[in-house]
């Protein structure tokens, strides 16, 4: 949960510290109290020094400035240098809590849409109202249309499930791949063939138990026939030896265009092997829809690497969409604390993880000074702090007009609902269209143009309907 009461803070930030072992002596907070806080305060509201947090910066607002004015200071203004005390990397990671602390106290004076079923809500362009389309799940993460209006839901520990004409089958399909359901991991995209209403075709990803209490992403595809998986294929599936321990980042989306798929897997939480090409992890791949490798992706000449691999440098890939006007392919990607990032893919680049990042990690301590480097790519755009940001859709619906072609982004722990306007390959817009009524797991458009959501904590499927005026 957020922080609410502007009297909180201190205390969780005392608690905190009392409670730290020696050993995270380099965490961010513990930086920021022993070295700031004197002058900015213990909320960095201020003191002696100005406000960290109120959004108006004498030195220049970009993290370069920021950053430079940490290091060097102000000295004729009191504002003392860092340089020669702290590291670039921990500079850093100031920054990214200096960018967190301002987004709570820039919360605590908004107020955001909590929709309740049925009533109408005004967002920025268009109003709308929640419609509850499935209840009792565990987490919906992946959902997807069957031309003939079915709708399929994965569930994370395991099931595909089929809603029809509203309502939930009571049984899941049956036969449907044992699935490693443990910390991240488990059934995660269901997507069908784009040709389905002629060959039948579905595919899964998940996360595939391997020797040794090892897992990977692996991807088939089947058929249902009367309530069964059949007739199972596979598309994708690492050698074991290249399986990993760990319940973490698994990736996993499925996008088709022109007869290739294109999937993510996440780094498992080896970050390192992110920029490795022997390893399948930490990256986009692109397979033809039958899983053979296209003999013209970008390292199927290069030694020693994996030829499914499309881009590497990707931590967490969470959401993968095709733009509907320019056929681009746009992802999203799970930073640690600090630098969740909207990327553009393009064949054969490197986007970075964990050589650069603009984030840090979870426990405060920082990951590097490094957010960007020659050879490695720039996201279009980064959420310091984490919004958690996981699936995506671009609207190309008509319910609501003036959504078209934004782009909508989930969220788990902010719990929100994001739209995006790009221009021009530029985030120019960002909205908050809900917060706070569950983990947003999974998106997609449905056939009339409503906008069919996953939330999990309890796992639900609900709808946007327009409720114009
Ligand atoms: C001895 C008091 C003091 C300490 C300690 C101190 N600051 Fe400052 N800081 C100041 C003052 C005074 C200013 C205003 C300088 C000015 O207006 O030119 C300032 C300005 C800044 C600015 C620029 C703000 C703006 O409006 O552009 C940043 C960023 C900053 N401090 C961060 C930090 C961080 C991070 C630390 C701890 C590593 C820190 N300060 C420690 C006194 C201090």
């Amino acid at each position: 949960m957020r922080i609410s009461n502007g009297m909180r803070p201190g205390l969780i930030l005392l608690a905190g510290l009392w409670s730290l072992p020696d050993a995270a002596a380099q965490d961010v907070r513990r930086i920021y109290q022993e070295y700031c806080a004197s002058c900015h305060g213990q909320n960095l509201q201020g003191g002696l020094g100005g406000s960290l947090v109120d959004g108006s910066w004498r030195h220049g607002a970009d993290d370069d400035n920021v950053a430079r004015v940490i290091r060097d200071g102000v000295v004729e203004n009191g504002m003392p240098g860092f340089g020669e005390v702290l590291s670039e990397a921990q500079t850093r990671a100031l920054v990214v809590y200096i960018r967190e602390m301002a987004a709570q106290a820039a919360e605590r004076q908004t107020s955001f849409n909590r929709p309740t079923p049925a009533a109408v809500v005004r967002s920025e362009v268009h109003a709308y109202r929640l419609e509850m389309i499935a209840e009792g799940l565990e987490i919906p993460w992946s959902l997807a249309f069957l031309p003939d209006g079915r709708l399929l839901v994965t569930e994370r520990d395991g099931r595909l499930r089929v809603i029809e004409q509203g309502r939930l089958h009571r049984v899941p399909v049956a036969g449907t791949p044992a699935v490693w359901a443990q910390g991240q991991g488990g059934l995660l995209a269901v997507a069908p063939h784009p040709d389905y209403a002629k060959n039948g075709w579905i595919y899964l990803a998940y996360s595939d138990p391997g020797p040794g209490g090892t897992a990977m992403t692996a991807i088939v595809r089947g058929r249902i026939r009367d309530g069964r998986w059949t007739e199972q294929q596979d598309i994708f599936r690492a050698p074991p030896e290249l399986y990993r321990r760990g319940g973490v980042h698994f990736g996993c989306r499925l996008v088709f265009q022109d007869g290739y798929l294109f999937f993510t897997i996440g780094d498992r939480g080896a970050q390192n092997e992110a920029q490795d090409l022997s390893r399948p992890n930490g990256k986009v791949h692109r397979v033809h829809d039958d899983g053979r490798v296209p003999a013209d992706n970008p390292f199927v000449h290069t030694a020693g690497a994996l030829p499914t691999i499309w881009t590497y440098g990707n931590r967490n890939p969470q959401g993968l969409a095709l733009h509907p006007a320019t056929g681009e392919l746009w992802e999203t990607e799970h930073g640690p604390r600090g630098g969740d990032e909207l990327n553009l893919i393009r064949p054969g680049r490197n986007y970075g993880w964990p050589v650069i990042t603009h984030g840090m990690n979870y426990n405060g301590t920082p990951i590097t000074a490094l957010t960007a480097k020659e050879g490695m790519e720039q996201p279009v755009l980064h959420w310091t702090p984490s919004i958690a940001v996981g699936d995506m859709v671009f609207y190309a619906g008509e319910a609501f007009p003036r959504w078209k072609h934004n782009l909508f982004v989930t969220t788990l722990a902010p719990e929100e609902l994001r739209r995006l306007v790009i221009e021009d390959g530029r985030v120019t817009h960002e909205e908050a269209i809900f917060k706070g009524i569950g983990r947003v797991r999974a998106i997609t458009e449905g056939p009339d143009g409503s906008l069919f959501l996953g939330l999990e904590g309890p796992g639900r499927i609900v709808r946007l309907v327009p409720a114009e005026p």
